[in-house]
């Protein structure tokens, strides 16, 4: 016996005509009315400017519950994955669907650790910037110029070609964001060392000189790596939307990911942590206290807003936050009480205590995302705060290059075409210059 299909009935009332839309259901989620046949039965587009209930696609790979807090890769919760996990086994879960087998990860690890270098070529783009240049700037410019490297054997239907972009991606985005940085501060570029760890390896090719030995801080390498888990994937935000969009037309993947650093850069994505800290230090440097800053971000007047709080989808909390206060917490114990960051940390704390009992925030469900605290830590571990996004530029690569390896699979997946709701002028003919009044 077949099931009976569900639907929902959408019923024109001008002209009285209705049709039946199917709802599909996820494994897990809100359930989805396949609006597909809108236009074609009943000559209506859909409008829904920022997405705020569209499903663009179907996914597999990450589950975002925003109304209770919930983040899972694979169906794995993130407070185990940060707990018990690390970034790169996180990386071929997204990738691949699966934890990997002892043997799977250390092949994964392999094929990571013999990417990680740059044609010598590559290395010229740099000096190309200006030594002022935002390290996003160059992240752009230096991940959309890898496309010229792999281009020429280009095809996105051979798994071949597809698993190497992968792991050249994966591999490469520690070396271009250190060298980033290693260019605006005059330094010499470091090249990766294939006995380090992923996160250490960022760490020793960011900081370490040709003149002496430099070893991590196996607490930083710790933090840097959980700060890279749970950043590694968030199903269909901006940046991961515009990799697929870009992507969506078979352009070259390196491309498609550059576009994805440019959305990414943005302060309401990924620029957030950067401007997190400039606002913990304005308001620690000015005469004023953290109850005026509170009244600033509610005033409509004022375009002040608490960098750091609220979510288009986590209405309740976010649980990368919960982890990374803690975090943040034992970090600055470690570097020592009364460092530097502490005030930061301090002001942070009160900013967030004062929110929560304030009905503005709670009404709208606006709590500390990830990019509160994440912050602090980098400072602590002595990262320069234009580096943030970098580092989460470097973290999310593999969830936008899972997405993309995962629409290139979709028999459904089609170029990305929104449609629009036009409201300019009607036709009218064109008047000669010198007829214009
Ligand atoms: N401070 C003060 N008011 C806020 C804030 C804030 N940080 N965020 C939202 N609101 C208010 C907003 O003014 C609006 O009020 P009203 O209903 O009276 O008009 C209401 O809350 C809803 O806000 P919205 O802008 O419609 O919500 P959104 O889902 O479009 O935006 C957001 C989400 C993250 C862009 C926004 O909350 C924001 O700008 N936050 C600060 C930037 C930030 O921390 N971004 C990092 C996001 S998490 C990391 C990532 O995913 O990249």
């Amino acid at each position: 016996m077949s099931e009976k299909k569900e639907t929902v009935t959408l019923t024109d009332n001008s002209t009285g005509e209705s049709i039946e839309l199917p709802i599909i259901r996820p494994t897990n989620g809100i359930p989805t009315i396949d609006v597909r046949s809108l236009y074609s039965q009943l000559g209506y587009f859909t409008f829904d400017p920022g997405f705020v209930s569209t499903a663009s696609c179907r996914s597999k790979i990450t589950f975002l519950d925003g109304e209770q807090g919930i983040l899972q890769y694979g169906g794995y919760p993130i407070e185990q994955l940060a707990e018990q996990s690390n970034y790169l086994e996180v990386c071929y879960l997204l990738l691949h669907g699966e934890l990997p087998s002892a043997e799977e990860y250390a092949e994964f690890k392999n094929d990571i650790t013999y990417h990680t270098a740059l044609h010598e070529a590559l290395k010229r783009f740099f000096s190309g910037f200006r030594r002022d240049a935002h390290p996003m700037a160059i992240m752009v410019g230096v991940v959309g110029a890898l496309s010229a490297f792999y281009h020429k054997h280009k095809n996105l239907h051979d798994e071949d070609y597809r698993h190497k972009a992968v792991h050249r991606l994966i591999a490469k985005m520690p070396t271009i964001a250190a060298w980033s940085y290693r260019y605006a501060n005059g330094l010499p570029f470091t090249y990766p060392q294939n006995h380090l760890g992923y996160a250490e390896n960022f760490l020793h090719m960011t900081f370490s000189l040709p003149t002496e030995e430099y070893v991590p801080d196996p607490f930083f390498v710790k933090a840097l790596d959980l700060i890279m888990i749970l950043h590694a994937d968030h199903e269909q935000n901006a940046s991961t939307s515009t990799v697929r969009l870009a992507g969506s037309s078979e352009s070259n993947p390196f491309a498609s990911i550059s576009a994805g650093i440019a959305s990414l850069w943005g302060p309401a994505h990924g620029g957030a942590n950067e401007a997190v800290i400039k606002m913990l230090v304005d308001i620690v440097e000015s005469d004023n206290d953290v109850p005026y800053y509170i009244n600033r971000a509610k005033d409509k007047e004022d375009r002040f807003r608490l960098m750091g709080f609220g979510h288009r989808v986590y209405k309740n909390h976010d649980p990368r936050a919960t982890i990374i206060r803690e975090t943040c917490h034992q970090l600055l114990e470690h570097v020592g009480k009364g460092s530097e960051y502490q005030e930061l940390f301090d002001t942070a704390v009160e900013i967030e205590r004062i929110a929560l009992e304030d009905d503005y925030f709670v009404s709208r469900n606006l709590y500390p995302n990830v990019d509160f605290y994440s912050g602090i830590i980098l400072l602590a571990m002595g990262i320069p705060l234009n580096m943030f996004t970098v580092i989460f530029a470097m973290s999310r690569s593999v969830g936008w290059i899972s997405h993309w390896n995962e629409m290139i699979n979709d028999p459904e997946s089609k170029i990305g075409r929104p449609r629009q709701l036009y409201e300019g002028a009607l036709p009218r003919d064109f008047v000669e210059i010198d007829q214009r009044s």
